[in-house]
């Protein structure tokens, strides 16, 4: 690809993660972009992996049954002269850290909220990692066939939970059973939901913001009130600013229904139209990589144990940060300053070769690893060494003591625990008092796969003893006194060495804080 066309093609890349609270309706809205993007024919493909129930201990039989999850962890399709790329980021029980990480190989973030919930807990924190970045947001408020709640106090809700301005790019004219249709006050006219007198679905809005002439939504009362609510927003509310939803302090917010496929349009044309391209990214040297640079760049952000029981390879998911990626391409890699060839033994993971052919700057890419990679990696190509900053650790909020089940097998223990967790699997701490083992992590799976792959990979059988949630709070090592720690709040120290303590509860934290005001805790993300 000449130097043009790599800048053409990756000015075409538009690259999200949709997070939403479990429920809310991201399985149902990414199916409709898909079909959307021809990539799916039928409604229900991307639903059936969403199967339940299965067997927890046995994590091959959650890739099994999450199957297509593996592939489908990136989505891509064309649509309007764009090219986009959807992550999945997994809710319920298979959130984790990897959900958290995948954030960080967006350029925008797509947030559905239940329209008779609001911003729920798991939601917040995502969003959280979002404004960190200060990538853009776009709010989907989903479920509008339902009766939900009041628009303006999902709105209000947004910006008092979120702390974040939003813009309403529509309203809703009506709910549940009422819903007749959407005032589209970014495009100034007015979508409904079923055909008008004259056969239209849209119907256009004048200078002031009104239907002209007859409508049989006139009649209706509805019609009153939206324009009255409209006015409302337009005067308290913030003004359009796509400056501000560049840098994520705005969030414009589309209202309607992704079941009956209502409004969805609307939202993906307007999201093409402001959510960014790919944009520069930095190294740890303080240099920015810029999307179109001739040479190839880009980072591992999540590595997948493999579906296959006989091989032990996993899959790492590479974000392009520059250029163009090739088959067989020799690359750096910047940790070890080892060359590898993305070739043979490691192939590639797309859904046609044409998806592949063509990676550029915004795009995913797996590789099927066979030990190289860690997380948080970066590969280059060119003579000079590129290392992207770090990604950042989260705090995690769910801990287990860890021992080997035999404990004549204490080395292949170590080997596996030592792996998974430079791998990024699972957070790692040691007590202070006892030595003790004790893992973190953010979402409970992260455990169980840890678990299963101690016994499939390392063949190590592994006790864990659940010690619940906890806060977790590093604190400066010159200020650590030992005989702060109580069982109340456990002294720990992490991989690094550095100290922290496990607060069992708020109020542990808050009698800690009381007890001993000098003491600097911070947290991680
Ligand atoms: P998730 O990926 O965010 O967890 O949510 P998902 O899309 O699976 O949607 C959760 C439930 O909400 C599903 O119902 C889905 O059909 C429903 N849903 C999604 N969008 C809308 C909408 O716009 N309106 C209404 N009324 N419902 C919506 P379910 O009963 O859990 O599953 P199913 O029986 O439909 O398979």
């Amino acid at each position: 690809m000449n130097k043009e066309n790599l800048k053409e093609a990756v000015e075409k890349r538009r690259t999200f993660a949709i997070i939403s609270h479990p429920d809310a309706g991201k399985t149902t809205i990414t199916e409709q972009l898909l079909l959307f993007g021809g990539v799916v024919r039928e409604a229900g493909t991307v639903k059936a992996r969403k199967t339940g129930n299965f067997a927890k201990s046995d994590w091959m039989e959650i890739e099994k049954k999450r199957g297509i999850s593996v592939t489908s962890s990136v989505m891509q399709f064309d649509y309007a002269g764009k090219r986009v790329n959807i992550l999945d980021t997994p809710g319920h029980e298979d959130f984790s850290e990897d959900t958290y990480r995948t954030l960080m190989a967006v350029d925008s973030a797509v947030m559905v909220v239940d329209s008779a919930k609001g911003i729920e807990p798991q939601t917040k924190k995502l969003f959280q990692v979002c404004k960190m970045r200060g990538i853009p947001i776009f709010t989907f408020i989903n479920k509008l066939d339902r009766d939900g709640r009041e628009p303006l106090d999902l709105c209000n809700e947004l910006e008092e939970v979120l702390g974040i301005e939003s813009y309403p790019m529509n309203w809703p004219i009506g709910m549940g059973k009422g819903l007749k249709g959407l005032y589209d006050i970014y495009n100034k006219r007015i979508e409904l939901t079923t055909p008008d007198e004259n056969g239209d679905i849209y119907v256009d809005l004048n200078e002031d913001g009104e239907i002209e002439g007859d409508h049989s939504l006139k009649e209706d009362s509805i019609y009153d009130q939206v324009l009255e609510e409209v006015e409302l927003v337009k005067e308290a509310g913030s003004e359009f600013d796509a400056d501000k939803i560049a840098k994520g302090e705005l969030t414009p917010v589309f209202f309607g229904s992704a079941l009956r496929n209502f409004g969805v349009t609307t939202f993906l044309d307007a999201y093409l139209q402001f959510a960014p391209a790919p944009g520069s990214h930095m190294t740890e040297a303080g240099t920015e990589i810029a999307p179109a640079a001739p040479e190839f760049s880009g980072f591992i952000f999540k590595i997948q144990a493999n579906m296959n029981p006989r091989h032990r390879d996993r899959i790492a998911f590479i974000r392009i940060c520059s250029g163009e990626f090739e088959r067989g391409m020799d690359v750096n890699l910047s940790r070890t300053g080892k060359k590898l060839r993305l070739s043979n033994s490691t192939q590639f993971m797309a859904d046609s070769r044409e998806t592949l052919e063509n990676a550029v700057a915004g795009d995913i890419i797996g590789l099927y690893d066979t030990g190289n990679f860690q997380i948080g990696d970066t590969i280059y190509t060119g003579k000079d060494k590129i290392q992207f900053e770090k990604l950042p650790q989260f705090t995690p909020e769910l801990f287990v003591s860890v021992q080997a089940k035999n404990v004549m097998k204490q080395k292949s223990f170590h080997k596996g625990i030592e792996q998974l967790v430079q791998e990024g699997a699972v957070q790692l701490y040691q007590s202070y008092s006892t030595g003790e083992y004790i893992l973190g992590a953010v979402g409970q799976l992260q455990f169980e796969v840890f678990q299963f792959r101690m016994e499939n990979e390392y063949n190590s059988e592994v006790v864990m003893t659940p010690m619940g949630s906890k806060i977790a709070r590093w604190i400066n090592p010159e200020q650590l006194d030992e005989k702060m720690s109580s069982s109340r709040n456990l002294l720990v120290k992490d991989r690094q060495g550095a100290p922290l303590f496990l607060f069992e509860n708020k109020f542990a934290e808050r009698w800690f804080k009381d007890k001993y005001p000098e003491v600097e805790l911070t947290a991680k993300l």
